[in-house]
C-alpha cells in the first residue's frame, strides 16, 4: 500500500494470554488478509523484544473512510471478538496521519502539542496556543509503549490501565482550566478505551475524560465494563464529577473506580458508593 497524505495509522498494544501467541499471529494474518481484500489498508505486527507476549499492531488505513468502514464491518467484528478472547487490547493511537503517529510514539517533546491537536480522523482544530499553566512538571516522564516494560509491576493489569490513562491525559485539551485529566476504561472482555477532557470556548460544552472513554467504548459496540482508572495531576484524589458518575452508572453499572495522580494510585471506590441513591432506568 502506498503511503499518501490520506493514509491514517492506528497503533494497538496487544498483550496476548499465555500460550496463545501462535493463535494470535494466525488471527492477525487473517485480519491482514481481510484488510487487503477489502482495500481497507494493511497491518503489521511487531513483537516487543522485552516482553514476548506483548505485540504492537500497526494498521495503515487507505484513508479515514476505510478506517471507519473497517469498524462497522460485521466480518471485522467477528474477528475482533476472537481477539478479545485471547488478548488484552489497548488502543494507543487512533487514525492519525503517519507523521503525527511517529511523533506521538517517539515522544518528540517539541512537536507533541501539534500532534495532539490533530488526533482523530479529520479533526480541524483552531490553535489557540498552549497554556502557561500546563501543570506538567519537568521531571514527569513522557510515556510511550517502548518504556512500559521497564516499569515495576505490582499489579500488572492496574499498571497498564494507569499507563493508558496517563498517556490519554497528555492529549487533554484543557486550555481554559489547565486541568488535564485522563481515563482508561476496561471492558469485561479486556479491551481498554481511553479518554481525556476536551474543553472549548463555550466552556459549558466541555466533556470530561471519563465520558469520552465511555462514549468511545459504547460507540464501538462495547456494553459491559469492569473498571475505570482516572488520572489527574493533583495530590488529593480527583473523583469523577456528578455528570460522569451518572453516565458511568447508567452505561457501566457498579464499576470499580480507581483514582490516581502522576505518582500512582490514590484510592479505589465502587461506583455505587460514589453515587448513592442513583436515578436510572429502573425508575422510569
Ligand atoms: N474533569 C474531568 O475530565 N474529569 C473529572 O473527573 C473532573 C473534571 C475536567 C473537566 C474540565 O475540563 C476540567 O477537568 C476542570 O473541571
Amino acid at each position: 500500500m502506498d503511503i499518501s497524505d490520506r493514509t491514517r495509522l492506528s497503533v494497538t498494544l496487544v498483550d496476548v494470554a499465555e500460550g496463545k501467541d501462535s493463535e494470535f499471529l494466525a488471527l492477525a494474518a487473517e485480519i491482514e488478509a481481510m484488510l487487503v481484500r477489502k482495500k481497507f489498508g494493511n497491518l503489521e505486527v511487531i513483537r516487543d523484544e522485552g516482553r514476548p507476549l506483548r505485540f504492537y499492531v500497526v494498521r495503515r488505513w487507505t484513508d479515514a473512510a476505510a478506517a471507519n468502514a473497517f469498524h462497522v464491518d460485521t466480518e471485522v467484528q467477528g474477528l475482533t471478538a476472537r481477539l478479545y478472547q485471547m488478548a488484552r487490547v489497548t488502543h494507543v493511537v487512533n487514525g492519525v496521519r503517519p507523521p503525527d503517529a511517529l511523533r506521538l510514539l517517539g515522544g518528540d517533546r517539541r512537536t507533541r502539542g501539534d500532534a495532539d491537536r490533530r488526533m482523530g480522523f479529520d479533526r480541524r482544530v483552531k490553535n489557540i496556543g498552549r497554556p502557561e499553566g500546563d501543570r506538567r512538571k519537568s521531571g514527569e516522564r513522557r510515556l510511550g509503549p517502548r518504556r512500559i516494560e521497564h516499569r515495576p509491576e505490582p499489579d500488572k493489569e492496574a499498571v497498564d490501565l494507569l499507563v493508558a490513562a496517563r498517556r490519554a491525559r497528555e492529549h487533554a485539551e484543557a486550555d481554559y482550566s489547565h486541568f488535564k485529566v485522563g481515563a482508561a476504561l476496561e471492558t469485561t472482555d479486556g479491551a481498554v478505551f481511553t479518554g481525556c477532557n476536551i474543553e472549548n470556548a463555550t466552556l459549558g460544552l466541555t466533556i470530561c475524560a471519563e465520558r469520552v472513554a465511555m462514549f468511545k467504548a459504547r460507540s464501538e459496540g462495547h456494553r459491559a465494563f469492569r473498571r475505570i482508572v482516572i488520572v489527574a495531576d493533583t495530590r488529593e484524589p480527583t473523583p469523577p464529577c456528578g455528570a460522569c458518575r451518572q453516565i458511568l452508572w447508567e452505561f457501566g453499572g457498579n464499576l470499580e473506580v480507581q483514582l490516581a495522580n502522576l505518582s500512582g494510585p490514590t484510592g479505589t471506590h465502587q461506583l455505587k458508593d460514589l453515587l448513592p441513591l442513583p436515578f436510572d432506568a429502573r425508575l422510569l
